[in-house]
C-alpha cells in the first residue's frame, strides 16, 4: 500500500527518495509525489499513475535540495488523481500520510470555515489541524504532537516545515522507521526498511505514538524521540543485526513472479538447513510448547498456508486449532485463554488485520508466534516467538515462494513438536520435494500449452479435498488476482451443493486429483465431466482413469512425498496462473487495485 520515504542531509535529496520509492513500488500504488525544500520554499510535484510519470516531471526542474519527502499513494479516500496524490502542502508544511484518519469528517467540520481543502483526502485534515496548532503554539514539534493526539485511527505521518531544516515522523499501528548513515550522517525515514538498504546502516524502529525528530544540525544526536507529552522517549528499538533485506533484481526473468517461482527449489533446501542446524533451530527451541489450543489468523495466501498448518498440527500433534480470516477474528470476540498459542502467518509482517489479531491475543495473555518473512517487521517485533520463512524479498504482489515456505515452516514446527525434525524420512522428503519442484519448472512449456487452450474461458473452478482444498483456494486466488478472471476454489465434495449449476462447456474445472482421497476426488471430477465442463486435471501421474476424463492432464510424481504433496501441486497452479495472466496481458507483478502489504483494514 502507500509508501513513505524521507531524506535530510548534506547531499542531493531527490535521488535517495526516488530510489526508495521505486523499491516500494512493489507494494502497490496508483500515484506518486515528492516535496522538497529549496532555499526556504517547499515545492511539491505529484502525478497520477506510475512513478515514471513523477520522474519525468522531476526532470523538468533543476532541483537543488537537501530535504525531501516522497510518497506512493494507494487510494482510500478520494479518487486517483494528481490532486489527491501526496504530499499535501500549504504555505507552511508539506506532509505525507499512510493509513486512515477515522475522525476526518469531524475535524473537517471544525476547520473548513477557516482552512481550505484542495483534495478529497482524509490527509488534509492533519495538514490543517497542524497549521491551526502551530498558529497557537508557534513550535513545530509541539504542534505535530498536539495534532497527532487528536487523530483517530492507524496512521503514519511525516512532516516537513518551510521554516526549519528538520523532518518529523510519527505513527500509530502503521509501519515507520528512521535511519542514519553513520559515515555521512545523512538521515532517512521510511514506511519500510527495504527502502533504506544501502543508504542507512543504523535503523530505528519507533513504537506507537513516539515522535522522531530528524535534525542534521545536532551532531551525533541527529535523531531524537519524544513522547506525546513532549518528554524524551526511549520507546524505540535500534536494529540489532543486519536485516536480511537484499535488493532484488529480476535477472533473466520477465517478471518477479516467475523469478520467485523459480527460487523455490533452492529456498526449500536452505530452509531445512536453517531449521535443523542453524539459527532456526534456536527459534524452535525458544517456544514454550505447553499450549492447549492454537488460534491461527492470517489473510489471503497466508491464510491458505494456515489451513495446511492447522491440518499438520491437528493430524500430527493432536492439538486443536482454530483458524480465521484475520479480519473476522478480530471482531468476533473469540474465546481466548492464556494457556493457548496465537499463530500469525504473514509475508510482510505488516498486514493491519493480522497485527490487530496478534495484539488481541497478547492482551488476553496468550503467547504469540509469527510465521513471517520480513525480519524486523511489526509482527516479528510484537510476537513472543518468530519462525522466519527465509523466502528473501518477495516483490511480486502475487505471493508464491512465501506460501511454499510458510507451509513448510508450519510442517517443520509440527515435526519439531513431535521430535521428528531430524528424522531422515522428513529430511529426504524435503530434498525430494525440492527436486520435484525443479522437474515441474522444467516442464513449464506443458503448462504454458494448457494455458494457451483455456485462457479465454469464462470462469474457473478449482477443486480439491483434504490438504488439496487449501491448494484449490490458493490456485483460484492466484488466478483471479493476476489474470482478472473469475475463479473460485471449492472443496471437491461441495460442488454438488450449489456450484455445480455453473458447469457448462465454457466453465473450466481445475481438478486436483491426487493420491490422497483419490477415489472421492475422482468421482467429483466425473460429475463435472458429465456436465460438459472443461476438465484440467492436475494430480497423480500415468493414471488411465484420469487421462480418460481429462481434456488436459498434468501428472505429478508424488513418490516419496507425504505431507508436502500440496506444495508440489501448487507450483503447477502458480505457473498456470502466470501463463494465463501473460496471455491476457495484465500487469503481473503489480496487478490492478492490489497492494503487496495491506496496512489498512
Ligand atoms: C497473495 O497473492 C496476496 N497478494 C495476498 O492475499 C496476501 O497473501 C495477503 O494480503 C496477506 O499478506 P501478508 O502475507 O503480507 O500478511
Amino acid at each position: 500500500m502507500c509508501g513513505i520515504v524521507g531524506y535530510i542531509g548534506k547531499n542531493d535529496s531527490i535521488k535517495p527518495v526516488i530510489e526508495g520509492l521505486s523499491r516500494l513500488e512493489y507494494r502497490g500504488y496508483d500515484s506518486a509525489g515528492i516535496s522538497y525544500k529549496e532555499s526556504s520554499d517547499i515545492i511539491t510535484l505529484k502525478k497520477e499513475g506510475k512513478l515514471d510519470n513523477l520522474k519525468s516531471e522531476i526532470k523538468k526542474h533543476n532541483i537543488n535540495s537537501k530535504i525531501a519527502i516522497g510518497h506512493t499513494r494507494w487510494a482510500t479516500h478520494g479518487e486517483v488523481n494528481d490532486v489527491n496524490a501526496h504530499p499535501h502542502q500549504n504555505e507552511l508544511f508539506a506532509i505525507v500520510h499512510n493509513g486512515i484518519i477515522e475522525n476526518a469528517d469531524r475535524i473537517k467540520s471544525e476547520l473548513s470555515s477557516k482552512y481550505s481543502y484542495k483534495s478529497q483526502t482524509d490527509t488534509e485534515n492533519f495538514l490543517n489541524l497542524l497549521t491551526s496548532k502551530y498558529e497557537k503554539l508557534n513550535d513545530v514539534r509541539s504542534a505535530v504532537l498536539e495534532t497527532f493526539k487528536e487523530i483517530e485511527g492507524n496512521s503514519a505521518f511525516v512532516v516537513m516545515c518551510k521554516l526549519t531544516n528538520k523532518l518529523w515522523a510519527i505513527k500509530r499501528s502503521a509501519p515507520l522507521v528512521c535511519g542514519i548513515d553513520a559515515a555521512t550522517r545523512d538521515l532517512y525515514i521510511s514506511s519500510d526498511p527495504y527502502a533504506l538498504v544501502g543508504f542507512a546502516n543504523k535503523i530505528y524502529f519507533p513504537q506507537n505514538e513516539v515522535l522522531c525528530e530528524c535534525d542534521p544540525s545536532k551532531v551525533n544526536d541527529e535523531i531524537q524521540f519524544f513522547e506525546l507529552d513532549g518528554s524524551a522517549s526511549h520507546r524505540y528499538e535500534l536494529q540489532k543485526k543486519d536485516l536480511n533485506l537484499n535488493v532484488s533484481e529480476k535477472g533473466i526473468y520477465e517478471h518477479y513472479m516467475l523469478k520467485e517461482i523459480h527460487e523455490q527449489p533452492t529456498l526449500i533446501k536452505s530452509l531445512v538447513d536453517y531449521y535443523t542446524t542453524g539459527e532456526g533451530l534456536e527459534s524452535l527451541k525458544s517456544i514454550d510448547n505447553k499450549f492447549k489450543r492454537v488460534h491461527i489468523a492470517a489473510c489471503g495466501t497466508a491464510l491458505h498456508a494456515g489451513y495446511l498448518v492447522k491440518n499438520f498440527l491437528e493430524k500430527e500433534n493432536k492439538v486443536p486449532v482454530q483458524i480465521d480470516f484475520a479480519s473476522e477474528f478480530r471482531y468476533r470476540n473469540p474465546l481466548l485463554s492464556s494457556d493457548e498459542l496465537g499463530v500469525f502467518i504473514s509475508q510482510s509482517g505488516e498486514t493491519a488485520d493480522t497485527l490487530a489479531c496478534q495484539e488481541l491475543c497478547s492482551e488476553s495473555k496468550l503467547k504469540t508466534l509469527s510465521i513471517v518473512n520480513v525480519e524486523g517487521s511489526t509482527l516479528f517485533r510484537d510476537c513472543n516467538y518468530n519462525l522466519l520463512i527465509k523466502a528473501g524479498v518477495e516483490i511480486g504482489v502475487a505471493s508464491t515462494k512465501a506460501f511454499t515456505q510458510q507451509v513448510l515452516v508450519g510442517l517443520i514446527l509440527s515435526k519439531y513438536l513431535k521430535n521428528e525434525l531430524n528424522n531422515d524420512d522428513f529430511k529426504n522428503e524435503l530434498s525430494s520435494l525440492s527436486s520435484k519442484v525443479n522437474e515441474v519448472l522444467d516442464r513449464k512449456d506443458e503448462i504454458k500449452q494448457i494455458a494457451n487452450e483455456i485462457y479465454n474461458k469464462n470462469g474457473f473452478i478449482f477443486t480439491g479435498r483434504g490438504d488439496h482444498y487449501p491448494i484449490a483456494l490458493e490456485g483460484a486466488l492466484k488466478l483471479k488476482e493476476i489474470a482478472y478472471v473469475h475463479a473460485e476454489g471449492y472443496a471437491a465434495g461441495e460442488l454438488k451443493h450449489g456450484p455445480i449449476s455453473l458447469i457448462d462447456e465454457n466453465m473450466v474445472n481445475i481438478a486436483l486429483v491426487t493420491p490422497d482421497l483419490f477415489d472421492k476426488t475422482f468421482s467429483n471430477a466425473q460429475e463435472v465431466k458429465a456436465r460438459k465442463g472443461i476438465m484440467v486435471i492436475v494430480g497423480t501421474e500415468n493414471n488411465e482413469q484420469l487421462s480418460n476424463i481429462a481434456d488436459y492432464y498434468f501428472g505429478l510424481d508424488y513418490s516419496g512425498l507425504s505431507s508436502t504433496k500440496p506444495v508440489l501441486t501448487n507450483v503447477v497452479l502458480q505457473l498456470l496462473s502466470y501463463y494465463i495472466a501473460k496471455l491476457k496481458g495484465t500487469d503481473i507483478d503489480k496487478p490492478r487495485n492490489l497492494a503487496k502489504s495491506v496496512t489498512v483494514e
